[in-house]
């Protein structure tokens, strides 16, 4: 077992195309519809965490959006991620970094996690990511955030993970972040099995 957690996403992202990830969604559908129920206007900054070769970036570009940043662990996936965007790649910020130690130079007015934030299962760094949004997100911002379910698997990747309610999401956030909508989605892998997500909006107070 590798114990740098960048090296065994690398590992993963190596030993895997995009589509055979037990993540991959060709449309991610739960996300965009999130992303246009905020109604924030095509210029809104937007930050994909651990976005990997997520096609989410694909269909906010599509959607109009001018403002996108990609960041991830791992400098191969977002690699991977503009090469299959080709000329649409240099319209996104791409930033190779470890969320947890990330330090944000500007704000963004929508934080989008899809299932990164379950495999911090040590909660000194699940306080980082946490102070890391809050230095991020600008006044009023919004969070939509997907974790495994209360009903999800209890490892991915042959990595542990916490599984998370909406409920004990919102206490993650604390108290200055109102909880808008959740919802229980279920996700086929590409090997055809099925996973609990639990999709979160939230929007800053303040
Ligand atoms: C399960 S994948 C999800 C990818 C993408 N969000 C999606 O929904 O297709 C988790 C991603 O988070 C990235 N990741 C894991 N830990 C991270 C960290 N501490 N900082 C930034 N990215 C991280 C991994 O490299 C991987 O791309």
């Amino acid at each position: 077992m590798i114990d740098d957690p960048r090296r065994r996403w690398q590992l993963i992202y190596q030993t895997k195309v995009p589509s055979d990830l037990s993540w991959y969604q060709p449309i991610p559908q739960q996300s965009m519809e999130f992303v246009r129920s905020t109604c924030l206007p095509p210029d809104s900054p937007i930050l994909d965490v651990g976005g990997g070769t997520s096609t989410f970036v694909d269909h906010l570009l599509a959607a109009g959006f001018t403002d996108i940043t990609v960041l991830d662990l791992v400098p191969a996936a977002l690699v991977e991620a503009e090469v299959r965007l080709g000329a649409a790649a240099c319209r996104v910020h791409w930033i190779a970094e470890d969320i947890t130690a990330w330090r944000p130079v500007r704000r963004y007015r929508l934080w989008h996690d899809r299932a990164v934030f379950h495999f911090l299962v040590d909660p000194a760094l699940r306080a980082r990511y946490v102070d890391v949004l809050r230095a991020a997100l600008a006044a009023h911002g919004h969070v939509v955030m997907a974790t495994f379910g209360p009903n999800g698997p209890t490892h991915c990747s042959g990595l542990d993970v916490k599984r998370y309610s909406a409920h004990e999401l919102s206490a993650v956030l604390g108290p200055s972040f109102l909880l808008v909508r959740s919802q229980i989605v279920e996700h086929i892998t590409p090997a055809g099995r099925t996973q609990e997500f639990l999709y979160g909006w939230w929007q800053a107070q303040a």
